[in-house]
């Protein structure tokens, strides 16, 4: 594999030079990161999976890899490299600092052998393409304009609901969040919160967010001492020509069944001297926009949100199942990993996959970011066709890909890291 060349070495960057890469990272980003999330970042930064590059002794640029865990289709969850904290000081940018990064990360990644993937959410959609990186999930963001009802939601009288403040609400709510994320039935791209500092991050409520908010609330839906749903949100106040306009900000909300779901959003969508519910975050087929009947009231917008990177083809597809039988073989183009370049034959089904290199002429040749695309399943080989990116050399090989690749319920990806 090449590595881009620049002139500025390499190396991972030390806690010590904490402060630098954080005055970096404000100065790429724009804007200052308060004190108390600087806290919580710097305890999780990954030091031993970063890379610093240097002119002289100035940290001119950066990236890092979190270890996180991914549900995937098939019901398990996977080691995920979540990359992290990419930045380049604004007067060393566009020479080649973060190509540098990408393709020696991917290097180290795949020479540590722990993750067989790559995730990322991309501050700008245009840049980690070039990577290897595909769109695997998308997102609505929804304003919900009150009054807004559910139409024949489904209801428990035996759930009742509970207000806590968020900050004090992580041990509470972490078995949900871990049924919800991790059980055979979770969503592919939902992350694991492994680690305390994770739900530090998840439940903390910054003085700079909250501005003029109420404090950050966790929301409870419960049956006895069994949390069955949550969401944390926080309203804010607003007053327009003497008429409350306030808005409620929806940070997570998750439930374990369906009537939980509904008694979650219909609290919400009905806080008193509120106009509307602002929720940033939501499952493209979550069922909120079938509950609302008139879906116009959510004013939904599609974001991208988690982009997945093959770091070792063969294991990577191996580490997932399949909705339908396939015996497919891909020829794989990859100018970064080269060891992923050429022929793979899967064979696969709901019970598992092996992929395996081949000298079998191709059925479909893709480059590796359609094969991050389809990972979770969501994608569309069938599209990629149509799109001009994927080769189809074997007729409807594109359309049995799209179908076994594919997942009864969409991805989603909980946060970003
Ligand atoms: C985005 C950023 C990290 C790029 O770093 P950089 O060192 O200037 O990037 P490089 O010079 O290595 O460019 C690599 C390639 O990406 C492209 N690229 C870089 N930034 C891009 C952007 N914002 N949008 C689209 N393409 C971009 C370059 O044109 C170049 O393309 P090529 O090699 O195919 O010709 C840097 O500009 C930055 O710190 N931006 C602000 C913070 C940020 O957005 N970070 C990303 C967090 S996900």
């Amino acid at each position: 594999m090449t590595h881009a060349a620049t002139s500025f070495p390499i190396r991972p960057i030390t806690p010590d030079e904490w402060p630098v890469m954080r005055a970096m990272d404000e100065l790429a980003f724009g804007g200052p990161m308060p004190d108390e999330a600087a806290e919580i970042e710097k305890e999780l930064f990954p030091w031993e999976r970063s890379l610093g590059s240097y002119d002289g002794d100035l940290l001119v640029g950066a990236a890092a890899a979190f270890r996180l865990r991914l549900a995937v289709p098939g019901g398990v969850v996977r080691p995920m490299a979540g990359v992290t904290w990419v930045a380049v000081r604004p007067s060393y940018r566009r020479r080649g600092l973060t190509r540098a990064h990408m393709q020696r990360q991917l290097h180290d990644l795949y020479e540590a052998g722990d993750e067989a993937i790559a995730g990322l959410w991309a501050s700008e959609p245009g840049i980690y393409g070039r990577f290897g990186y595909g769109l695997a999930s998308h997102s609505l963001g929804v304003n919900i304009e009150r009054p807004a009802r559910l139409v024949d939601p489904p209801t428990d009288a035996t759930l009742r609901i509970r207000l806590i403040p968020a900050t004090e609400a992580a041990d509470t709510i972490a078995p949900l969040y871990e049924e919800v994320a991790t059980s055979p039935a979770a969503r592919p791209g939902m992350l694991a919160r492994d680690e305390k500092l994770w739900w530090r991050r998840a439940t903390a409520d910054h003085e700079k967010d909250r501005g003029d908010a109420t404090v950050l609330m966790c929301l409870l839906v419960e049956r006895g001492s069994a949390v069955r749903g949550y969401a944390t949100y926080r309203m804010r106040s607003k007053w327009d020509s003497f008429r409350a306009r306030g808005t409620v900000e929806v940070r997570e909300l998750y439930g374990a069944e369906p009537a939980a779901l509904a008694m979650l959003y219909e609290f919400l969508l009905d806080v008193d001297l509120t106009a509307e519910t602002s929720i940033w975050n939501v499952p493209v087929d979550d069922p909120l926009l079938t509950w609302l009947g008139d879906r116009r009231a959510a004013q939904p917008r599609l974001r991208d949100t988690l982009y997945i990177r093959l770091i070792d083809v063969p294991r990577a597809l191996s580490e997932r199942s399949y909705a339908t039988d396939i015996d497919l073989v891909f020829e794989v183009t990859d100018d970064i990993c080269d060891w992923n370049a050429g022929r793979w034959r899967l064979q696969a089904g709901p019970d598992g996959a092996s992929c395996t290199r081949t000298d079998a002429p191709a059925d479909l040749a893709v480059p590796v970011t359609a094969l991050g695309a389809s990972y979770l399943g969501s994608g569309s080989f069938s599209a990629g066709v149509r799109a001009g990116r994927v080769h189809e050399v074997r007729e409807s090989a594109a359309a049995s890909a799209t179908v076994a690749f594919g997942h009864e319920v969409a991805s989603f990806c909980p946060y970003i890291f």
